[in-house]
């Protein structure tokens, strides 16, 4: 029951050819915390299996298909429902295998990947449906990560818009578009909680946060999957990477991980738990090692957790080769015995490494692997494709296909999440007034930098089937609204390589504009997602030396940042009066962009993680323990404080340089001090309480102003500490979050009703539950900001 740890083995980095990108939708009204709460629900029991609401994998009918299915099946061709490869453009190693359709005839595979199109998935699905002997279906899987067509933001740009809403109706986008392409299931969501902006794949997820995290796994799987799983439009959700790859140490892709089972309850399973009680069909297990034990091959976290504790009914593939990197890790030292510990650890679907194929029918023959344990992940396979319909229409409709791609409706929707996905970090007045938003009749604008034009670069690392040729670029859309003679553009060089000349242009184009706008970042395929690991986090390239040279001219100067992860930008955070963190938007990018700088909408994204100073304070996240030696003031480093032993940098602060919940937009907030209903509640009441799901505890409220002069959104989060505790706790958990729009000069008083789970959480004793402790609560625009009060749950 305890985990296990020891350092990775040799793993290998792969040539990620990368694919591009989705998505994204409208606000919706309050996110209340009556929803949010529901996301985050603590691990169960051990043995306890909740209930889940809908989505239900198994039903009487589709068990007796099931049954009957399987009772026919050989032993060769269960074991080919456990097999899945790539059928187009390799994302890691190859299998070497050429004989697919030969295979499919066969009974051989299950599933196939990196197929699309419903012509190309109709003529492999017939070989199985009229070929093989049992006319299995297969399922058609891919990558579909933040849309299929129609490109939506980046996920961390996703989960900067808070609105878990916009989440879903992105991912029902993706769906309708990728079903349509005879894609029937996406390795999505990603939700792998992250705090270490090095690793490339920060930007795939949804943050730091377990509770913001939850929110949006169960946004994605429900968009995805839809209202009935069945429907021909619905798309079977992949929660991966289980579990803990996001703790990758030192940010290096693939390396392994040490988590305590407390931090793992408390942190990486919640958006997990939450993506499962979603009804999330499939699971993918992970590359690392996880406290010593492969992902791929931990039945503590795939046996106990997800298939016991949790009761999941559907299957967890593997994720690329890493039923063989078992082997890579160390704890097994042939395909055979790397295939044994993969399926018996829980992982039922074997992606590309050919090794279910090769060994299943002889560990069984040998007894080293129970009938049983084949068909039970048989059953798990079966199960998710009758409960998918893929017996009834294991087709797709060829003629739909093409207008199912890139409505209009579709880029409104994208457009919209690009639209609050972007997150203003800094807005300085110029001559009296912050720069932003910019006049309509600014005479001249220089656009300036290396992502200014790139629409390949909007789509972001997982573009699906997304083209650059349908993004619009910055250019192209300041062009539209301004008119090609008030646009001075000068790329200022490539994002890896600048000549003198080019930042020279550069240089000449802001000298004879009012106002610059730099569009400076990284390029997405190469630097971030999969194997795009960084060790700096500045601008690449020449693009600091452009910045600076740029600001020199004195020109009023609005940095917009391209990237997947927060970047280091000291200088720029000092000495630029507005920057943007625009992440990838998506193919609406320059359209949302310029609607943000030129005010016809406000800036409404948060940070979905704690953007840092210095590499050097990586991991860094909000929620983190308060230690024995806390700086009492976190935000100066030590020669510039009082004491010498406490816990902070000698060359550096201890705070990010924004943080976690943070986001500007053209008006202001005043928030008032935070209040709660109750003083005291005794320990068995919560207790009473956590059995009624939901059930309000406390009232904890707080009067937000708009005390600016514009109309305007701020997100009300509420944070809550627990001392006194058997475990140490964060200084501060985010428990809820509210988005609250305010006319000029409107004050309101917002509530947040408080249930027992709030409070609830992995205990000393290894479970989870309530404890008498001494609560601290705030109602803030950000994790570092707002004003508490306290209660006590008390001993009784
Ligand atoms: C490897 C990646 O880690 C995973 O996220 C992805 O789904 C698979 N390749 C399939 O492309």
């Amino acid at each position: 029951m305890k985990l296990r740890s020891t350092s990775l083995g040799n793993v290998h980095a792969f040539l990620f050819a990368a694919l591009r990108t989705v998505s994204c939708a409208a606000l919706l009204a309050l996110y209340g915390l009556s929803l949010a709460s529901a996301q985050t629900a603590k691990a169960p029991a051990p043995g306890k299996t909740p209930a889940k609401t809908e989505n239900q994998l198994s039903s009487p009918a589709v068990e007796a298909k099931v049954r009957a299915l399987l009772a026919k099946m050989t032993l060769e061709e269960k074991i080919g429902q456990l097999v899945q490869y790539s059928a187009g453009a390799a994302t890691g190693p190859t299998s070497g295998r050429t004989d697919d359709k030969d295979m499919i005839r066969k009974g051989q595979i299950g599933s196939l990947f990196n197929v699309t199109g419903a012509r190309a998935t109709n003529e492999l699905q017939h070989i199985a449906v009229d070929e093989s002997r049992l006319r299995i279906p297969l399922i058609f899987g891919l990558d579909v990560i933040h849309g299929f067509r129609t490109t939506f933001p980046l996920n961390l740009g996703l989960a900067a818009t808070w609105d878990p809403e916009i989440v879903r109706k992105a991912s029902r986008i993706a769906a309708l578009e990728a079903s349509a392409a005879g894609v029937r299931w996406t390795f999505s969501p990603m939700v792998d909680i992250a705090r270490d902006a090095r690793w490339g794949r920060i930007s795939e997820g949804s943050g730091e946060d377990p509770f913001l995290g939850s929110a949006m796994a169960d946004a994605y799987v429900r968009g995805y999957q839809g209202e009935k799983l069945e429907a021909p439009d619905s798309v079977v959700a992949c929660a991966k990477h289980y579990v803990g790859y996001g703790a990758a140490e030192g940010g290096r892709d693939y390396n392994s991980t040490e988590i305590s089972e407390h931090s793992l309850r408390e942190y990486y399973l919640p958006p997990f738990h939450a993506a499962e009680k979603a009804g999330a069909g499939t699971f993918m297990s992970a590359f690392n090692a996880l406290n010593g034990i492969p992902a791929s091959a931990n039945p503590f976290t795939i046996k106990q957790i997800l298939k016991k504790e949790w009761g999941f009914e559907g299957f967890v593939v593997s994720d690329w080769t890493s039923v063989s990197e078992v082997m890579a890790h160390g704890i097994a030292l042939d395909g055979a015995t790397a295939a044994r510990k993969a399926l018996l650890a829980g992982v039922d679907m074997d992606m590309q490494s050919n090794l279910y194929h090769q060994n299943l029918l002889k560990l069984v023959q040998s007894g080293k692997v129970p009938q049983a344990a084949i068909d039970d992940a048989v059953r798990r396979i079966l199960r998710v494709k009758f409960a998918m319909g893929l017996f009834a229409h294991p087709y797709t409709e060829e003629n739909l296909e093409a207008s199912a791609m890139l409505r209009p409706e579709s880029r409104a929707a994208a457009k919209a999440a690009a639209t609050k996905s972007i997150v203003l970090l800094r807005n300085e007045a110029v001559s009296g007034a912050p720069l932003l938003p910019l006049s309509a009749n600014v005479s001249s604008l220089a656009l300036i930098g290396p992502l200014a034009d790139d629409a390949s670069n909007m789509i972001g690392s997982w573009g699906a089937l997304g083209r650059g040729q349908d993004a619009v670029t910055l250019r192209l859309a300041l062009t539209q609204k301004l008119g090609e003679s008030r646009v001075h553009y000068a790329k200022g060089g490539e994002i890896l390589t600048a000549s003198e000349g080019d930042i020279s242009a550069a240089v000449s184009a802001a000298q004879n504009s009012d106002t610059a706008i730099l569009a400076l970042g990284e390029d997405a395929p190469s630097m971030t997602g999969e194997a795009a690991a960084r060790a700096q986090l500045g601008l690449p390239g020449r693009q600091q030396e452009l910045l600076e040279k740029v600001a020199a001219t004195g020109k009023p100067l609005v940095l917009v940042l391209f990237t997947g992860r927060p970047l280091t930008l000291p200088w720029a955070f000092e000495h630029v009066p507005a920057v943007l963190a625009a992440w990838y938007p998506g193919v609406e990018a320059g359209n949302a962009l310029t609607d943000l700088l030129f005010g016809e909408a406000a800036p409404s994204g948060h940070l979905p993680l704690s953007w840092p100073r210095s590499v050097g304070q990586e991991p860094l996240y909000y929620n983190q323990l308060n230690t024995g030696r806390p700086a009492s003031d976190p935000d100066h480093p030590a020669e510039k404080g009082e004491a010498k032993y406490v816990s902070r940098y000698i060359d550096e602060k201890n705070t990010p340089q924004f943080p976690f919940g943070f986001g500007l937009t053209y008006t202001s907030f005043r928030y008032g001090a935070t209040s709660a209903s109750a003083k005291e509640i005794p320990v068995s009441a919560l207790r009473q309480a956590l059995q009624e799901k939901g059930r309000k505890v406390v009232t904890v409220s707080s009067e937000i102003t708009n005390t600016g002069s514009r109309a305007g959104e701020t997100m009300a989060q509420l944070y809550v500490r627990l001392d006194g505790t058997s475990i140490a706790m964060p200084v501060r958990m985010l428990k809820g979050f509210q988005p609250v729009m305010l006319a000029p000069s409107e004050t309101r008083k917002l509530t947040f009703d408080v249930d027992a789970e709030k409070f609830a959480f992995w205990g000393a004793e290894n479970r989870s539950g309530v404890e008498p402790a001494h609560v601290t609560l705030w109602i803030a625009p950000s994790s570092a900001e707002g004003q508490s009060t306290t209660l006590d749950i008390t001993e009784r």
